[in-house]
C-alpha cells in the first residue's frame, strides 16, 4: 500500500509539471528521390501549444494546437492524425522534394517538451547505359563490358549479374567522379567469354535502383582438328613403335631358339622336328659310321633296306632326311640315341630311298 501510493504521487507529480510528456518523430531518416514527397510523424504525449517545422535551416511550417497549421511555406504540408487521446500527432510532409531539402528535419514544440531531429536525404536517380552493348565474342577470348553511368545522387553501388547471378566483384572495376551535384561513373567488366550469357549491370541506391542487359554472344571456336590429328597420329605412331618392338623381340627370341636347337641339333645329329617335303620321315634310320668309343652295348642301328645310300654329309641341314614309308621292323630302336655328352663326331647320312 505505501509502495502503491508513492508511484500514484510521483505520477501525478510528473504529469502536473509536464516532465512526462514526449515527443517521438518517425522516420529519423529517410532517403528519398527529388521529386517524390516524404512524410514523417509526431506524436506528443502531454501537454502542448505550438509545434514547429524546420527543414535545413529554414522555418517552413507551424501548427497550434487548438487551430492547426497556421503558416507554411509552399511544398510544405502537414495533417491531424491524432486518435483522441492526450497529447496529438501530426503527419508533416515534403512535396516534391529539392536536393534543398537534404538536411534535418526538425520538429518542435514550444516549451520544455523540446524537439527531435531527423535526417532527410533526397538520392538522384541518372542514367545507366552499357555502352558495349550486345557482343560477340570468340570463345575463350576476353570480353570488355563498359557500363555508363551519369546523374547519380550519391554514388550508387554497382554490382553485375551474369545470368542472373552476382559476377565476382574480382572481374570489375568501379570509378566514379563527382560533375556538379551528381556523380559519374564507369564500371568495367573484364570476363573470359565461355558461354552465352546475359550481363547486367546494376546501380543500387536505397530509394532507387536500375539495371541495364545487354547480350554474350560465344562464338566457338572450330576444333581444332590439326591438333585432334597431331594427338591421334602420335599416338598411332607409339603404338605401332610398341608392335614393332614386341615383334622385333619375339623374332630374336625364335632365331635366337632356333639357332640353339639347331646347334643342340648339330651336336646331337639327331633329327629335330623335320617337315618331310616330298617324302616322310624314315623313322627307321640311324646314324651309321659313329666314330664315338664310347658306344652303349645296346647300340642297335637299324639298317636300311638295300636301297641307295648316299652321303649327304656335305649338306648343312640335319633334318633333311627324305625317304618313302618304310614299314621298318627296327624302328623302335631308331631313336635310342646315347646321351650324346661323349658323341664327339659323326657323319651325317641321308638315306633315300628311290621308288
Ligand atoms: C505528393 O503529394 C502531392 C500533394 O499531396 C500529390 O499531389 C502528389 O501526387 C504526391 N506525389 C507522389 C509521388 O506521391
Ligand atoms: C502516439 O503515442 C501514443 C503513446 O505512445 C500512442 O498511444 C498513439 O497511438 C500514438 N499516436 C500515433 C498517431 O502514432
Ligand atoms: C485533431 O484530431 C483530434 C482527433 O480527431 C481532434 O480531437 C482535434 O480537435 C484535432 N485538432 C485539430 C486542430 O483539428
Ligand atoms: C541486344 O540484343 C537484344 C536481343 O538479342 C535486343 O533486343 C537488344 O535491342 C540488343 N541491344 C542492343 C544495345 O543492341
Ligand atoms: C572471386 O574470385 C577470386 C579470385 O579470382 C576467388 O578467390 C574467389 O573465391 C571468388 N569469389 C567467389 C564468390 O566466387
Ligand atoms: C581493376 O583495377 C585494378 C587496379 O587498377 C587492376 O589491377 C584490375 O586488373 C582491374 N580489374 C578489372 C576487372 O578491370
Ligand atoms: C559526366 O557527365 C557529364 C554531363 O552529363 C559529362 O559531360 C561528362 O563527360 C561525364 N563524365 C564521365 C566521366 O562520364
Amino acid at each position: 500500500m505505501d509502495a502503491m501510493y508513492k508511484y500514484m504521487l510521483a505520477f501525478l507529480l510528473l504529469f502536473g509539471s509536464g516532465v512526462g510528456a514526449q515527443l517521438s518523430l518517425d522516420p529519423l531518416s529517410a532517403a528519398v528521390l527529388r521529386g517524390s514527397n516524404v512524410s514523417f510523424k509526431a506524436n506528443v504525449t502531454g501537454v502542448w501549444k505550438v509545434m514547429t517545422w524546420n527543414v535545413g535551416k529554414l522555418l517552413v511550417l507551424t501548427i497550434l494546437r487548438t487551430d492547426g497549421v497556421i503558416e507554411s511555406l509552399p511544398r510544405y504540408v502537414a495533417r491531424n492524425i491524432s486518435t483522441g487521446s492526450a497529447g496529438g500527432a501530426w503527419e508533416f510532409s515534403i512535396v516534391d522534394v529539392q536536393k534543398s531539402d537534404t538536411g534535418p528535419v526538425v520538429c518542435t514544440i514550444q516549451g520544455p517538451i523540446g524537439s527531435k531531429t531527423a535526417t532527410l536525404q533526397v538520392q538522384e536517380r541518372g542514367t545507366i547505359k552499357i555502352s558495349s552493348g550486345n557482343q560477340t565474342v570468340n570463345q575463350d577470348q576476353q570480353a570488355e563490358f563498359r557500363c555508363e553511368l551519369s546523374g547519380w545522387f550519391p554514388a550508387p553501388e554497382v554490382s553485375w549479374l551474369l545470368d542472373g547471378q552476382p559476377a565476382n566483384t574480382s572481374l570489375y572495376n568501379t570509378t566514379f567522379q563527382e560533375q556538379g551535384s551528381t556523380f559519374n561513373g564507369t564500371s568495367v567488366l573484364t570476363m573470359k567469354a565461355v558461354r552465352d550469357a546475359t550481363v547486367q549491370c546494376r546501380a543500387f541506391l536505397s530509394a532507387a535502383n536500375d539495371l541495364q542487359t545487354v547480350y554474350l554472344s560465344v562464338v566457338p571456336t572450330p576444333t581444332d582438328w590439326t591438333v585432334l590429328i597431331a594427338v591421334v597420329l602420335s599416338f598411332s605412331i607409339a603404338a605401332l613403335l610398341v608392335l614393332l618392338i614386341i615383334l622385333i623381340f619375339f623374332c630374336i627370341r625364335r632365331k635366337k631358339e632356333k639357332e640353339k636347337e639347331l646347334r643342340e641339333g648339330r651336336l646331337q645329329g639327331r633329327a629335330v622336328a623335320a617337315r618331310p617335303r616330298n617324302g616322310t620321315i624314315n623313322l627307321g634310320f640311324a646314324m651309321d659310321d659313329r666314330t664315338s668309343t664310347d658306344q652303349g652295348p645296346a647300340r642297335t642301328h637299324a639298317r636300311m633296306t638295300p636301297s641307295v645310300e648316299r652321303d649327304l654329309s656335305q649338306n648343312d641341314d640335319p633334318r633333311i632326311y627324305q625317304i618313302p614309308p618304310v614299314d621298318n621292323p627296327a624302328r623302335n630302336g631308331a631313336n635310342d640315341f646315347p646321351g650324346g655328352e661323349n658323341v664327339m663326331e659323326y657323319r651325317k647320312h641321308r638315306h633315300l630311298t628311290h621308288v
